[in-house]
């Protein structure tokens, strides 16, 4: 990582770090409550939160960062008893340093000055006798190498209850990707060029040179790299094809390359989403965080931070200084119920059958991250289920397991 990135990051928390560590935020806090009742052998599990990429704790500003937010929430349930553990992984001197004194108040977490990667079977072993969630948010998404992720993720592959929350940065690795295909290009239009093909081996360097620029050999080298590296991040050579499709708009090309990244966590987690995060200036989101877990009803919980971190951010960006609202609200605004109806219409068309649950999942999965939350969701079944759009249970209540089938009149439904 740059070492200037790595130090500016912690000058002052910029907007979208601000929603990153909310998203954080919310989810510990039911995540916390659910998982400290989960038994092993008739006692309580104890539950490890590993943050991989801690930084200095606190931001220079005084804001605090991943390590004191998640200390924070733990220290609730050392506090009542639970047995908790804290480890948060810090390469840079400077940062581990204050990282260190920052966590002195919390005696179950431990600042370890290590490449996270290098300590991963530590990590793996810990994950097989403690509820763990993984933190996984690098300065660079050059750092998210899926080969050494893999070696964790491998390791926990049986274990049920192992999370992670994972920082994407799309936009960034397209950027590469782009930058990538286009030295590409150029230096395969200069292979083929038949002054370079047919000239002696000694003489192509020079063809080279002069037909281009004398830069080709090098970027050729840093190419070959980049390239590897983009594999190793993604686990396929699928962004080749993105960035070489010239019928698709970029925002299309960042959606597909995070569904191609979730698609390929799915090899060890069961459940995968990505929630996108945007700063309060612009509508385009500076990177996802993709939730991985094993155990599908964490998704709600995931959503709900979701839905809560994007309301604030509506909120936020409403009362903006220039807004025709500054001021003047305070509450964020929740969906109308006709717009869930639609959304779970338009989910409940695509099955047969379906179990009440799937079908919130499904409402709220994809691109419908973080807009409605499970008992919005779960309303909405219940109106459809009254008014004869939906079949299968009665709508008084919620019923996870029910079997629910789309009415005639959904099926009939046309969605303008
Ligand atoms: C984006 S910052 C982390 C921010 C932090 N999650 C927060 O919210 O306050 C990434 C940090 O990871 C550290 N780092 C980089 N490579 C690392 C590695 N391989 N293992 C552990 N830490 C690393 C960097 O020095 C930097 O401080």
């Amino acid at each position: 990582m740059g070492s200037k990135y790595r130090n500016s990051f912690f000058e002052q928390k910029r907007a979208w770090s601000k929603y990153k560590d909310a998203v954080l935020n919310y989810y510990l806090a039911p995540y916390l409550q659910k998982v400290k009742e989960i038994k092993a052998r008739g006692v309580g599990k104890p539950i490890c939160v590993v943050d991989m990429f801690a930084g200095r704790g606190r931001f220079k500003t005084g804001e605090i960062g991943s390590p004191l937010i998640i200390a924070g929430h733990l220290n609730q349930l050392a506090s009542q008893g639970y047995e908790v553990k804290l480890l948060c992984y810090e390469t840079y001197d400077e940062h581990f340093a204050h990282l260190a004194e920052e966590l002195k108040p919390f005696p179950f977490a431990k600042a370890l000055q290590a490449d996270c990667f290098g300590d991963m079977d530590n990590v793996a072993e810990l994950a097989s006798t403690h509820t763990t969630l993984l933190y996984i948010d690098p300065c660079d998404v050059n750092q998210l190498v899926l080969a050494k992720l893999k070696l964790v993720f491998d390791k926990v592959r049986q274990n049920q209850s192992v999370e992670a929350l994972i920082v994407f940065m799309a936009r960034a690795f397209l950027r590469q990707a782009a930058w990538a295909r286009s030295i590409e290009t150029r230096i395969g239009d200069a292979l083929n060029d038949p002054l370079f093909a047919d000239a002696d081996d000694d003489d192509k360097a020079m063809w080279l040179d002069a037909l281009y620029d004398k830069h080709v050999a090098t970027q050729h080298a840093q190419v070959q790299e980049t390239h590897s590296l983009l594999n190793n991040i993604l686990g396929s050579n699928c962004w080749e094809a993105l960035v070489d499709d010239e019928s698709t708009a970029w925002e299309q090309k960042i959606s597909q390359l995070v569904d191609e990244y979730k698609k390929q966590l799915r090899t060890w987690f069961k459940c995968v989403e990505a929630l996108p995060v945007r700063p309060d200036t612009s509508s385009l989101p500076k990177y996802w965080i993709a939730f991985a877990s094993r155990y599908p009803p964490a998704f709600d919980l995931f959503n709900r931070a979701g839905c809560e971190m994007m309301r604030t951010r509506e909120l936020n960006v409403r009362n903006q200084p220039d807004s025709l609202f500054a001021g003047i609200e305070t509450e964020p605004e929740v969906p109308q119920p006709q717009t869930v109806d639609r959304a779970v219409k338009r989910a409940a068309k695509s099955f047969s059958h379906v179990s009440w649950r799937e079908l919130r999942w499904a409402t709220c999965s994809g691109r419908s991250v973080g807009l409605y939350t499970d008992s919005e969701v779960n309303q909405s079944i219940k109106r459809l289920l009254r008014s004869g759009w939906l079949t299968g249970a009665t709508g008084d209540k919620v019923e996870e397991m029910a079997s629910i089938r789309p009415s005639q009149r959904l099926v009939d439904w046309i969605d303008h």
